[in-house]
């Protein structure tokens, strides 16, 4: 089944995702990944998405649309979309690509989680610079300081989890995000995860309703 994860900046998406693809054996594709590695790679799309990012501002709605619409076609299944839609535009978007594609999404996972646990998920979070892993200052901190438990990475705070950054991005979900929860239900394919537990939780819940 094709997924939908969605949720405000820091409710666990990543986190979820990782699960998927290591137990069920499912793909990601998160925009905010594909953007950072290509602000890594120096390319044109990491240029232009860098701006928007560090000030905590979505990348436009063409740019975002036309990166997934390419990583579409390599003709993935099975696959995790984690922080795309992100406005009710891309979701329209998504749904002509679908379309066009003979592809379908199964559910649409929004991830609950309340405003003042974010703040201390994303001010704690720290990130491996080569492989991406997750961690968290205080609830996941890798075993060495700075070094990635996985791959022995240097381990390091994302520029947009610094705190005048990360109200700028709730911001920007409550107004351009939230309303997918409205999107989804008409469509039929929302369904709400309490995202506030531990990680094992919330992972049986979707595993459920992928089944
Ligand atoms: P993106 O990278 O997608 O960031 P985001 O949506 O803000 O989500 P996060 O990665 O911050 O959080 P998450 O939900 O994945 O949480 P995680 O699992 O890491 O996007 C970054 C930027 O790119 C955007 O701001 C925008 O500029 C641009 N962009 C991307 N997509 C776009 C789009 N479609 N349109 C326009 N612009 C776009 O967990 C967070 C922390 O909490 C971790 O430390 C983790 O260990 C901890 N944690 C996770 N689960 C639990 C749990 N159950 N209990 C306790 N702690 C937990």
């Amino acid at each position: 089944m094709n997924l939908i994860l969605f949720g405000a900046p820091g409710a666990g998406k990543g986190t979820q995702s990782s699960l998927l693809i290591e137990r069920m054996g499912m793909t990601q594709i998160s925009t905010g990944d594909l953007f950072r590695a290509a602000i890594k790679n120096k390319t044109d799309l990491g240029r232009k998405a860098q701006e928007f990012m560090d000030r905590g501002e979505l990348v436009p709605d063409l740019i975002v649309i036309g990166m997934v619409e390419e990583v579409l076609n390599k003709g993935v299944k099975d696959f995790i979309l984690d922080g795309f839609p992100r406005t009710v535009a891309q979701a329209e978007a998504l749904d002509e690509l679908l379309k066009k594609m003979n592809l379908s999404i199964g559910k649409a996972v929004f991830l609950e989680v309340p405003m003042s646990e974010l703040m201390d998920r994303l001010t704690g979070r720290r990130v491996c610079r080569s492989c991406g892993a997750v961690y968290h200052v205080k609830s996941k901190p890798p075993k060495k300081d700075g070094i990635c438990d996985l791959c022995g990475g240097e381990v390091y705070q994302r520029q947009d989890d610094k705190a005048e950054v990360i109200e700028t991005r709730l911001k920007n979900y409550e107004e351009f995000t939230s309303p997918l929860k409205a999107f989804y239900k008409k469509a039929g394919k929302y369904v709400e995860v309490d995202g506030n537990r531990s990680t094992e939780d919330v992972f049986s819940d979707i595993r459920q309703i992928i089944a």
